[in-house]
């Protein structure tokens, strides 16, 4: 059965894979985008997000521009390094014609989550500002939202903004804090799970020998963040981070879930965004999350490269 899915993003060239992954499973239908500061501006973020989906033929979903800045934190430190100076890496995309909704994320999401309970699936794979401010505008949201999946954390595996945390977390801890507490159903994807799920530059090339604006721009737009992963992290490659959620409904036996409770470190200090499991139930708290502490990463891959290669098919250069 078809799940209906709005995405919180940062895009963010992970982001934006993760839009076209989506567009091309028949299992899921995108039903909009809302936007946050995260890897790169709100500004830029939202126009990424509009652009990519013109790219992609897809300008009838809707997009809701969210917050500019986190709740408490002063915003991190640039994403331009990963991600480009415009946020989607080399890939040159014209300004979009389309424009966000009027409607405010925050209130875009309480909207469509309370006109249809239990109906919506939503995906935050950026800093979690928006869903946390809904949470507080709007509690009666956290009843109705049918699941949450987050692209977030680090469990067992170390950080990758600071030794202990992980970027989307850190990004806004408070947030994070906020969501993991308000009781909502939530599937959590750590980097112990997307770091095993390394695009490499054979598959873009695979990719490539289709003739389409939507494998040159996988090929441009991951150009960056292949660059940033061979200097800063030794990796032929790059991690599909938010991409990897969406196998949370097209392909969830790759997944190895354990059921544990996860708080994440606001005391601001060392350790400031880290996520940990209770593993020894010290707390005797109830879990709060299914956590993907493993993957069966080049599966997951080769689904990716398969769903790229027929979304490319369908969409051709325009004569
Ligand atoms: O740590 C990975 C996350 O940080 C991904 O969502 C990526 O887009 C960045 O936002
Ligand atoms: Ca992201």
């Amino acid at each position: 059965m078809t799940k209906r899915i709005i995405i919180d993003t940062d895009p963010g060239v992970d982001d934006a894979l993760t839009f076209l992954l989506a567009l091309a499973s028949p299992e899921i239908q995108l039903e909009a985008l809302t936007t946050v500061c995260g890897n790169i501006g709100i500004d830029k973020t939202t126009r990424n997000a509009l652009a990519v989906l013109e790219l992609a033929h897809a300008s009838h979903i809707p997009v809701a521009r969210g917050c500019s800045l986190p709740l408490v934190s002063s915003p991190g430190k640039s994403g331009e390094v990963v991600h480009g100076t415009s946020g989607v890496g080399k890939a040159v995309l014209p300004e979009p014609k389309s424009q966000p909704v009027e409607q405010h994320a925050i209130d875009y999401l309480i909207e469509r989550i309370l006109a249809e309970p239990q109906e919506i699936t939503l995906f935050t794979i950026g800093p979690m500002t928006n869903l946390a401010l809904a949470i507080r505008k709007e509690p009666r949201i956290t009843q109705a939202l049918k699941e949450l999946v987050i692209m977030g954390g680090a469990i067992k595996q170390g950080g990758n903004v600071t030794p202990l945390a992980e970027f989307n977390i850190h990004a806004d801890p408070h947030a994070a804090h906020i969501v993991f507490h308000s009781g909502i159903p939530i599937t959590l994807i750590p980097l112990d799970a997307t770091y095993k799920c390394l695009l490499t530059v054979a598959d873009v090339e695979r990719l490539n020998r289709i003739d389409s604006p939507i494998a040159r721009f996988v090929r441009d737009a991951t150009a960056t963040y292949m660059d940033f992963y061979k200097k800063y992290e030794g990796f032929d490659g790059c991690a599909l981070h938010d991409p990897l959620t969406l196998a949370a409904i097209i392909a969830p036996e790759i997944f190895t879930y354990e059921e544990h409770h996860i708080d994440v470190d606001i005391s601001g200090g060392v350790s400031n965004g880290n996520t940990f499991a209770d593993f020894m139930k010290i707390s005797k708290k109830p879990a709060n999350m299914k956590v993907a502490l493993d993957v069966r990463g080049r599966d997951f891959i080769e689904l990716f490269i398969e769903r790229m290669e027929t979304l490319s098919r369908s969409i051709q250069d325009s004569t």
